[in-house]
């Protein structure tokens, strides 16, 4: 059976998590957020004190991880066996971390079953960095979701000021650069728009406009 997917890729901060979550709610599909395993291997690698240069350590931790994402319209839950992670993926030094873990190419041949078993009936619409290039090549939309790092840097900075954690501006943009020049320039999955992917700039647009283009999108294909 031939399961429709739509992949979401882009840089941090361009809104791909937010645009996928409500496409998938509009769809009724699956949502996978693939960044928050990247997250978790870069979280337990820290806890379990794993180095970011060892593999057999980083590919044993990938094979082990029990991962599902149900969704609201509003939140995506990420439960790690059985129990929700809240919000403690969701900082500077996790997203370092998982940048940094995402690098190695055994690393992320162990998370692609785990990715491509979340295509499921009816439907998966998922965000990530390679999910139009490698994890879903015969997806059914491709889309690459860019935005000015400037524009990205406050949106993360009004996130993470949301959530508490006082970040100076300055750093945010540091860290976005640092992150995007290691995720486009990897030798493995980097981080560019798949063949036939539709590029969209959300710099200027709001999150509801980037969602109804999705769509019309989603409804050319007649994914709806
Ligand atoms: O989307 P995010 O910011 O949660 O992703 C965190 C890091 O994980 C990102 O800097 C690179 C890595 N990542 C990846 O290499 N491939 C993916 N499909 C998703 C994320």
């Amino acid at each position: 059976m031939n399961i429709p997917v739509v992949t979401i890729d882009g840089p941090s901060g361009a809104g791909k998590g937010t645009v996928a979550r409500n496409i998938a709610f509009e769809l009724d599909f699956h949502l996978l957020d693939s960044g928050a395993i990247y997250r978790i291997l870069g979280l337990a690698a820290m806890e379990q004190g794993i180095a970011f240069d060892d593999i057999d350590g980083l590919v044993a931790l990938a094979n082990s991880l029990e991962l599902s994402f149900p969704y609201d319209q509003e939140h995506t839950a990420i439960i790690l066996d059985g129990v929700p992670l809240g919000q403690k993926l969701r900082n500077q030094t996790v997203a370092d971390a998982a940048s940094q873990v995402a690098i190695n190419p055994s690393v992320r041949k162990a998370l692609m079953d785990l990715q491509r078993c979340q295509a499921r009936a009816p439907g998966l619409v998922g965000d990530g960095r390679d999910l139009g290039t490698i994890v879903f090549p015969d997806a059914d939309l491709k889309i690459f979701l860019n935005a000015s790092v400037e524009v990205r840097a406050e949106r993360r900075y009004l996130e993470l000021n949301e959530s508490g954690q006082i970040v100076e501006r300055s750093v945010i943009l540091r860290d976005l650069e640092i992150r995007d020049i290691r995720d486009r320039t990897r030798e493995v999955a980097p981080l560019v728009p798949a063949d036939g992917a539709h590029v969209i700039d959300s710099s200027e647009k709001t999150v509801a406009e980037v969602v109804t283009e999705v769509r019309e999108l989603c409804e050319a294909k007649c994914l709806t």
